[in-house]
Order: structure tokens, then sequence, then C-alpha cells
């Protein structure tokens, strides 16, 4: 692709230009426009860069090591793996409402992400997996949807760290910056993951998060993304996830009775986020999804399929 390639071969030039000699570092999540982002800087200044990976212990399950197999050890970036996830959990412990857990993680990650910039010397440039819908939807007046939730993308620093700012993807759509990722070489599943919310887990789990939650979480997550890959489903739906609810309910296994949580399974349909229905998932699929979890997840003994459309429900559950 002509197009492509030239843009990667322009920007590239660019970035030299920019950063000469400099140290950049770049706050990898693991999501489509910061690896994208990191890749191609990589490929325009090889080691000086250096990509922050803060684990919150709000991620998917095997994140961090995930991230450092794909990008680390694959693509040979620079990664500095942060393990932050009892500072978040110890902050985050007893805190139930939705507006004031997302702070504590935004605030958290900054702060985390402050500390870990400061240790590498010389640094001068911040680079970001900017795109061009997000610098388009900072400059817009915000309408009252944007209160709704106070969205701090985990990623979005403020200026006063003090770095000069490098945004390689600044003028792209998704879809572009996804065939960016594969002209450089990052696998197709990898540019085509679902968006994740910064505050990640801390918004699945409704209510007070704490390790186990997360945990059993994790694991129902991870069955329902593995099986949307197998029966081919995981790119005809836009979003999907798992979401822990803290109510028990009484169910039985084998001859004892349970009393465990109860998750939801949630998978929208959507083309901009601002409006969605659910995915009509086969019937056998869910039943699958169904059995897999409550036989596989300790902890929980019922699953509930969210078919709530946005308008008026939204996607995530807080
Ligand atoms: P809702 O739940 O408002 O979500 O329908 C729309 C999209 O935004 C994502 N989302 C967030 N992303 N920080 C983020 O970075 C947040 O606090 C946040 N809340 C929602 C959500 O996952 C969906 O893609």
């Amino acid at each position: 692709n002509w197009f492509l390639t030239n843009y990667i071969e322009k920007t590239i030039d660019e970035i030299k230009e920019k950063v000469g000699d400099q140290k950049v570092i770049l706050g990898l999540s693991g999501g489509v426009d910061s690896s994208v982002a990191a890749v191609l800087i990589h490929r325009a200044i090889g080691d000086q860069l250096t990509c922050i990976f803060v684990d919150t212990g709000l991620l998917r399950k095997d994140e961090d090591k995930k991230v450092m197999k794909n990008y680390g050890d694959h693509f040979n970036l620079n990664i500095k793996l942060i393990d932050a996830s009892e500072r978040f959990l110890t902050n985050l412990k007893d805190i139930s409402d939705p507006e004031q857990k997302r702070k504590i993680i935004g605030n958290e990650f900054v702060a985390v992400f402050d500390e870990e910039s400061h240790k590498i010397k010389g640094a001068k440039f911040l680079a970001q997996g900017t795109i061009y819908p997000d610098v388009i939807e900072s400059q817009s007046v915000k309408g009252p949807s944007a209160v709704i939730k106070s969205h701090h993308n985990v990623g979005g620093l403020p200026e006063e760290m003090g770095f000069e700012l490098v945004e390689p993807l600044r003028e792209l759509f998704k879809d572009e910056v996804r065939k960016v990722g594969e002209e450089l070489g990052i696998p197709h599943h990898l540019v085509y993951r679902h968006p994740f919310p910064g505050p990640g887990l801390g918004i699945r789990i409704l209510g007070a998060v704490d390790e186990e939650k997360v945990k059993i979480l994790q694991e129902a997550d991870d069955i329902f993304i593995e099986e949307l890959y197998k029966h081919d489903l995981y790119e005809k739906v836009s979003q999907a996830f798992v979401v822990l609810l803290p109510v028990k309910s009484v169910g039985v296994m084998g001859d004892e009775r349970t009393y465990e949580y109860t998750a939801v399974v949630r998978s929208a349909n959507t083309i901009d986020f601002m409006t969605a229905t659910w995915s009509r998932l086969p019937y056998d699929f869910l039943d699958l999804i169904s059995s897999r979890i409550i036989n596989e997840v300790k902890g929980i003994n019922r699953v509930a399929y969210d078919i709530s459309s946005k308008p008026p429900a939204t996607i995530e559950w807080e």
C-alpha cells in the first residue's frame, strides 16, 4: 500500500528530525494506539525510546506477560514493567462509588507514571498514541454526555509533566492506525483488539474492588474472549467483556448448595460508541460461555446476558 508505506517513512523521518539523539518515554498500555505509536517510534529511534507499562492490577488476565512477550520479546521494545497493583488496590479499598473509583485510578496512574518517568534520566520527550478523533474531541465543546462519566483516559497525562510531545498518529483515524500497525508487522489480532477503559476492571467490578474479585473476573472474562476468538465472533462485535456483580445467589453444584457471585456477559455492537445495541450472539454460544464460566471459575454460580441498548444503558456498567 503506497499511502501507508509513504506515511510510515515520512513519519519516521519527522520523528528522527524532532528527537535527534534525545530520549523519549511512552506509556504503553497494550491497546492499539499506544502499541502502534511505540513500534513506529522504535523504528525511527530504536533504544532511545523507553516504554513504561503500568500494571494497575486491574488489567485483563496475563496482560503484563502478553505485553512483554508481544512487544518486548518480539519487537525488541525497551519496556519498564511497573507492578503497581498493590498501590491501586490499597487506594481502592472499600470505595464503591464509580466516579470516585475513576478519580483514584486516574490520579494514581499519573503519580506512578510521573515517578517512573523521572527515573529515566535525561528524557526530554513524551510520546503518546493520540489519534485524530482524540484531537477533535478535546477541541470540541463537550455535550452533556461528557459529564455522565468522567472519562479519565489512562495514558492522557497532564501537561505539567514538562515533556515535549511526540504524537505520530495525530492525523490518523482508527482504521488507518490499524493499517499502519499491520504494515509495521504487528499481528492482526493485536491491532484489532476491542477498546479497554482506562480504569479497567475497576469499573467492571461493581461496588468495592478487591484482589479476590479481580481474580474471579479475570478468569471469567478470559473464557469469554477466548471463545469469541475460537468461534470467529470477536471481530463481529465491537466490545465484549464480563462484569462482576457484588450480588450472591443460591445455586447447586453436585450435592452441594452454593452461594456465589453473579457474572454478567456484555457484548455491544456500535460504530461510534455513542449508541450501541447488544450483540445477537448465538444461543448455543451463550450456553457454552455460561457453562464454562460456572464450571471453571470458582466464585461464580450464575451468568446473565446483558440485553440493554445504549441509550438508555451505557456499554460499561459503571
Ligand atoms: P459507555 O459505558 O459510556 O462507554 O457507553 C463508551 C466507551 O467508552 C469506554 N469507557 C471509558 N474509557 N475511561 C476510558 O478510557 C473511562 O473511564 C471509560 N468509561 C467508559 C467504554 O469502554 C466504551 O468503549
